[in-house]
């Protein structure tokens, strides 16, 4: 039976094995391991600069917790018979170093802000490597948008052929998707990145500490000012998993839509085979079952993030035990979330789209019907209800030829349109798929023209956020590789 120094005292009596396995959160707390190795050798820096720990102490545990940080935290720490992995760590140094110096490195805190400052050091690194996911598929995205500019194809309202538009259009919906969800994790990030050490328990501790320090040495930009929000808010925890549910949405709904545009319905594209799966029977199938199971990690993900808001939504203050069952569902969101995403880049990047197919699909279904209203407004000054009318009618009717259309006036205003005028050369040109496109000129419509442009703001837009995610993953990487140096020096001077 490993010595559990937290229990040891107030508890007695053996537990069975279910029972420990049932409270322990050992199995996720291998995701925290190495940033409470972290955040045990700030707390120790922090207590030895206000005096709380004499040097030589404070040596010895940081050369302990250094050696941790080389070589790894062995395997006896994750024992599940521990209630967790601060336990676990603890008892590993009580026993190693002696009580003496292992005994006192718990002193003016609590595993309630040690735990926050894990889940906040462990998610601000997947956080910083999810951007940079996204940063990879809406490269692809913009890739494709760039390769496209003049590919037509239809556009669906109600998934009706109801307008066309052009592959970069389409695409470019989904960039700008995801450059929200970027945008939504970068401001996430800003109140993940914040230190909740120093909170204890709840309610601080009487020992002369420095919060701010120990929040600097991590790297962190700022304390959570008010300890009991410190330890009990998961509020950060929520906000990710709710910004990873909308965006999951949207690879979902992309997926769909390559779902769909694999069918032989519709063939729209070809997915790379690396992608798909064949059937066990059908000798002759591909299917895109990547694609598939993606949708699925959107519900996934959905869930996670409905578990973590149930979670919390009824505890009273401060801490609850209750918080320890959000975070692994925390850590399954983020995964599913990251794994989707950068495979979903790569799908996309070896996908092929056959521009003459789309392009067979562009005009059908009356699709430039809405053109052919416009010019008789703009040539026939027509109200656009009126010539929306008589479109329709003639649309109902089967036909939007001159006859047709000229049949329609008359049933709709009583008069002719042929007699002012209307041509047959008038109505092709309006009805033309190209024509139609070329005059969407309005910010962020189709027309090639337009989507060039964009397709060049939108490539100046990532850069910048790249540079930015870059700089902040480098000051987080700066914090940390200070916090160690400073530690080697200081457990070498004693
Ligand atoms: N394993 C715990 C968690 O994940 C750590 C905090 C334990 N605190 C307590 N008061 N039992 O939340």
């Amino acid at each position: 039976m490993p010595n559990d120094v937290v229990r040891r005292g107030r508890l007695a009596g053996e537990r069975s094995g279910e029972m420990m396995h049932f409270l322990s959160s050992m199995m996720a707390d291998r995701h925290i391991a190495d940033a409470d190795i972290l955040v045990d050798i700030a707390h120790v820096m922090m207590l030895a600069k206000q005096r709380i720990l004499d040097s030589e102490t404070a040596c010895g545990l940081l050369s302990a917790l250094l050696a941790l940080y080389d070589d790894g935290i062995p395997e006896s720490a994750f024992d599940d018979r521990f209630e967790d992995v601060h336990a676990g760590i603890e008892a590993h140094l009580v026993a190693t170093l002696g009580e003496d110096v292992g005994g006192r490195m718990h002193m003016g805190r609590s595993r309630n802000d040690e735990v926050a400052a894990c889940i906040r050091i462990r998610l601000r690194e997947d956080l910083l490597r999810q951007l940079a996911i996204l940063g990879r598929l809406r490269e692809a995205l913009l890739a494709i948008a760039d390769e496209h500019r003049e590919t037509v194809m239809p556009g669906f309202t109600h998934l009706q052929h109801a307008q066309p538009t052009t592959l970069a259009h389409h695409m470019l919906a989904y960039e700008q998707m995801f450059s929200r969800d970027a945008a939504r994790l970068t401001g996430a990030f800003a109140r993940v990145n914040c230190s909740p050490l120093g909170a204890a328990a709840f309610a601080s501790t009487g020992y002369p500490i420095n919060r701010e320090y120990t929040a600097s040495l991590l790297g962190f930009d700022g304390v959570i000012e008010n300890t009991m929000d410190a330890v009990a808010s998961r509020d950060f925890a929520l906000e990710v998993l709710a910004d990873l549910a909308i965006m999951m949405t949207g690879v979902s709904r992309l997926c769909e839509e390559l779902v769909l545009w694999t069918s032989s319905f519709v063939r729209f594209v070809t997915l790379d085979d690396s992608f798909c799966s064949t059937s066990s029977i059908m000798p002759q199938k591909k299917n895109p079952d990547t694609a598939e199971i993606m949708r699925a990690k959107a519900a996934s993900v959905l869930g996670a993030c409905t578990a973590a808001f149930t979670t919390v939504k009824g505890l009273p203050m401060s801490y609850n035990r209750d918080l320890q069952e959000l975070t692994p569902a925390l850590w399954r969101g983020v995964r599913d979330a990251k794994q989707s995403t950068s495979l979903l880049a790569g799908m996309l990047a070896t996908a092929t789209f056959d521009p003459v197919r789309m392009e067979e699909e562009a005009g059908k279904g009356l699709s430039t019907a809405t053109d052919l209203a416009d010019m008789l407004v703009r040539t026939y000054d027509l109200p656009f209800r009126t010539a929306h009318s008589i479109v329709g009618r003639a649309a109902r009717n089967g036909s939007l030829a001159l006859s047709a259309l000229d049949d329609a006036a008359v049933e709709i205003t009583g008069s002719s349109l042929s007699k002012r005028g209307l041509t047959d050369e008038e109505i092709r040109v309006a009805l033309d798929v190209r024509k139609s496109l070329d005059q969407k000129k309005a910010t962020g419509s189709p027309a090639p023209a337009i989507v060039r442009a964009a397709i060049e703001e939108r490539r100046t837009k990532l850069a910048a956020d790249r540079e930015a995610q870059e700089r902040v993953a480098e000051s987080v990487r700066e914090s940390i590789g200070a916090l160690i140096r400073d530690a080697r020096r200081i457990s070498r001077e004693q």
